[in-house]
């Protein structure tokens, strides 16, 4: 414990004075969908030996926390694929300092899970909600049973995981057409649509023209906003009120809006990497020297090199060296 109070005299602060106050963690990139946009056909999941343990990660966790790392969101891959998240989340939501504990979901798990998690002390969930049409679904992730998705999103909401986000990758000519339809069902379900600009993080060769830039979703969303001008989250999603007074809609704009300015962000990869930026791949080993008995201090030590190494903004290349699946989206 003496230790922890001697690493928070610090807080993580980047060269460009941005406080570091958030860890995405990544507990697996395997996933049960094969979503062109996040991953490539080629992609090859690490090894059992490679992934991280549960135990690694909710040891990185506690020396976040003590750094002044307050909001954790568990990613993947798809994190409900990983035995023993359950554990995982009751053991992370207990460490002090933890105070925002959120998951990121394709949601066909999420029916069966819901409720255990948010027993566990899950206290928030982003479900991946591109379409809603079945056919579409089979078209985007190979495989995915919309029904399976929709009981998850019920669940999630019986389950009091609060707020409830549907995060949708607005696609030319997959699913741009889709943008009100799933505006509206969002907050006919008390959840919030947030729409993202695809990014070159699966390597498509047609991601340039697929890309669709939030002034055009504003316009495709139209009549459903109200006339207000739209309000900065704490997130990096700017929001938007729908004109009947249902709720709010998100756009996220990495592309044509930056928002690298506010980022408070590190990524745990699956194998144990602490990643500065999305776009960044000067990773971090913790795993090597976890294994080799780091202490807290050195471990922590790894978390201030990796926040003196990010970039002040996110650099995006059309074949990047890792795809999204393998970072944590
Ligand atoms: N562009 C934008 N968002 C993406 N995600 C995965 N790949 C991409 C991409 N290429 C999103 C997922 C999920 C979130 C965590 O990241 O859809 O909702």
């Amino acid at each position: 414990m003496l230790q922890a109070v001697d690493m928070c005299a610090e807080r993580l602060r980047d060269p460009f004075g941005r406080e570091v106050t958030s860890l995405r963690v990544s507990v697996t990139d395997r996933c049960n969908l094969v979503c062109f946009y996040c991953r490539p056909k080629s992609f090859v999941p690490c090894s059992r030996s490679e992934l991280f343990t549960l135990e690694e990660i909710a040891r990185v966790a506690e020396v976040a926390a003590a750094l002044g790392i307050g909001k954790i969101r568990l990613t993947g891959g798809e994190p409900l694929l990983r035995s023993g998240v359950v554990g995982l989340v009751e053991r992370v939501a207990r460490i002090p300092g933890i105070d925002d504990l959120a998951l990121s979901s394709n949601g066909a798990l999420l029916g069966g899970l819901a409720a255990p998690l948010a027993a566990a002390g899950l206290r928030r969930v982003n479900v991946s909600l591109d379409t809603l049409r079945p056919e579409r679904l089979r078209a985007i992730s190979g495989s995915g049973e919309l029904d399976r998705i929709l009981d998850g999103i019920a669940a999630a909401r019986r389950a009091g995981l609060r707020p409830i986000k549907l995060n949708t990758v607005v696609i030319r000519g997959v699913n741009d057409d889709e943008i009100g339809d799933i505006a509206r069902f969002a907050a006919s379900h008390g959840a919030q649509a947030r729409f993202i600009e695809y990014m070159p993080v699966g390597a498509d060769p047609l991601w340039r023209d697929r890309h669709v830039a939030r002034a055009e979703i504003v316009a495709r969303l139209g009549r459903l906003l109200a006339d207000d001008p739209p309000r900065c989250g704490a997130d990096p999603a700017t929001y938007y009120r729908l004109r009947d007074g249902s709720g709010e809609v998100g756009i996220i704009s990495p592309i044509s809006c930056g928002f690298c300015s506010l980022c408070n962000r590190l990524r745990l990869t699956a194998d144990g990497r602490l990643r500065p930026c999305l776009t960044s791949d000067g990773e971090i080993d913790l795993r090597t020297p976890l294994r080799a008995g780091a202490r807290d201090a050195e471990i922590a030590d790894l978390f201030r090199r990796a926040v003196a190494a990010k970039p002040e903004r996110s650099r995006y290349v059309e074949a990047p060296a890792r795809p999204m699946i393998a970072i944590g989206g």
